[in-house]
């Protein structure tokens, strides 16, 4: 049950393609309001270094859609947020945070309303408040499903930051949820966004470099010391595996978009160091092999614990296309090596952020179709299902078009 749910059934979802079902009976209606299957909302202090606006945000034109940004860390402040004023459709109507320090700071330096903006437990509060059309949740994956949940609940469309949730199953509870309220569910894949994956995703359907034969995609960075109750990211109830979920999702959905395939066999390694704290609840890296239905075949590899990359190659019949830096907030490269030496600069990365919000916003008030929707986090999930569990049993996963696994 949702909302006001005394004695909701929780499973916490573990990372690893293992799903642990638990029944966690909430203490008291505080408990059960705040918990998602082991993983509680928490406010946390001000990330170093954010930036705060200093002049009003621009005004809007009226059919503006407003958001209620919910969780206010690094990637809301230094990323998103500033991106507001670039976006012709979407403005910052509410804030929600766990932080009453951070409401203040940042709801004054982006003229947020005093009455606009909200705590956790305050939340369903939002419902009555038609300021906001929209949620846009920013919070640690492992609370995506509840709190996407609540929004729906609260009859507003929702914006939910990659990876949607950490298993198949709360992706279909968060895709039925906005299909009982009839309000629109976008998964943020701003890559979808950017115009050197966009121009690579059109590259590749010219046959650029010929047939595509192989794929390989690298994610990774070195996670300074830290441990699950210091970072979420390594904590299994909030982050899952750890880099797959967090940074190995644009290697994977690059994997997609740039081949037009879906696999049709997994198979996977993954590798967790025993007595690092950083590791004790998530993997350090995971590699897995893919095959498609035209025979080509992909290698993706993440890690928290190797020097920082970011990139995707794509080797066809007749040439290869190189993207390194492939899916960054700025600073793309990319080019075409063989038959047709070329290095292509479409446009600026940093328009990613604001064309995702009107994108969004389109939807919202044209009904326009939406190209990240909730089914696609879903698919994502199910193949990150599928690599966990080709790697725990170490065999070749065979999948359907859709992405379950077979058998
Ligand atoms: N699309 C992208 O390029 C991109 C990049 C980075 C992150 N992300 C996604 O954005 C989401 C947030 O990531 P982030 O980097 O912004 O994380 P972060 O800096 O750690 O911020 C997360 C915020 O969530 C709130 N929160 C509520 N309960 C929490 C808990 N138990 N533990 C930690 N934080 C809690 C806090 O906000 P309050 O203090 O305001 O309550 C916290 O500041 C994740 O889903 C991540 O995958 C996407």
């Amino acid at each position: 049950m949702i909302g006001n749910g005394m004695t909701r059934r929780t499973f916490i979802e573990a990372g690893g393609g293992v799903a642990t079902a638990s029944l966690a009976m909430a203490a008291s209606p505080a408990a059960a309001l705040l918990q998602s299957g082991g993983a509680t909302v928490k406010g946390q202090p001000l990330p170093d270094g954010v930036k705060l606006p200093t002049v009003a945000p621009k005004r809007k034109r009226p059919d503006s859609v407003g958001f209620a940004i919910v969780g206010l860390g690094g990637y809301a402040l230094n990323q998103m947020m500033p991106r507001f004023d670039q976006a012709e459709r979407a403005h910052i109507a509410a804030i929600v945070s766990g932080n009453p320090n951070k409401l203040t700071r940042v709801g004054d330096a982006y003229g947020v309303p005093a009455d606009a903006r909200y705590s956790y437990e305050d939340f369903a509060k939002i419902a009555s408040d038609d300021r906001i059309d929209a949620v846009y949740i920013v919070l640690p994956t492992g609370l995506h499903a509840e709190w996407v949940t609540r929004a729906f609940a609260a009859r507003k469309h929702v914006l939910c930051e990659k990876p949607m949730a950490l298993s198949s199953a709360e992706c279909a509870r968060m895709i039925a949820a906005g299909q009982r309220a009839k309000r629109k569910l976008m998964i943020a894949y701003r890559s979808h966004f950017e115009p050197y994956n966009l121009e690579a995703m059109k590259l590749m359907q010219q046959k650029a470099a010929g047939d595509i034969r192989l794929v390989r995609t690298e994610q990774s960075y070195r996670m300074g010391p830290t441990s699950p109750s210091q970072n979420w990211r390594t904590s299994r109830a909030l982050a899952g595996g750890g880099p797959l979920e967090d940074y190995g999702i644009y290697g994977l959905q690059s994997a997609l978009y740039l081949t037009g395939e879906m696999p049709e066999s997994i198979s996977a390694t993954t590798f967790r160091p025993t007595g690092d704290p950083r590791f004790a609840e998530i993997f350090a890296h995971v590699a897995s092999q893919w095959r498609f239905p035209s025979g080509a075949v992909a290698q993706l590899v993440t890690s928290y614990d190797s020097a920082g990359t970011n990139f995707a190659h794509v080797r066809g019949t007749t040439g290869a296309l190189i993207m390194d830096p492939a899916t960054s907030y700025s600073g793309q490269k990319m080019r075409l090596e063989g038959r047709d030496d070329r290095e292509f600069t479409p446009g600026d990365p940093s328009v990613q952020f604001a064309r995702q919000l009107d994108h969004f916003a389109d939807a919202v008030r044209d009904n326009a179709a939406i190209r990240t929707p909730g089914e696609m986090g879903l698919r994502d999930l199910r193949l990150i299902e599928a690599i966990y569990a080709a790697a725990a049993d170490g065999r070749t996963v065979k999948l359907a078009p859709d992405g379950t696994m077979r058998g």
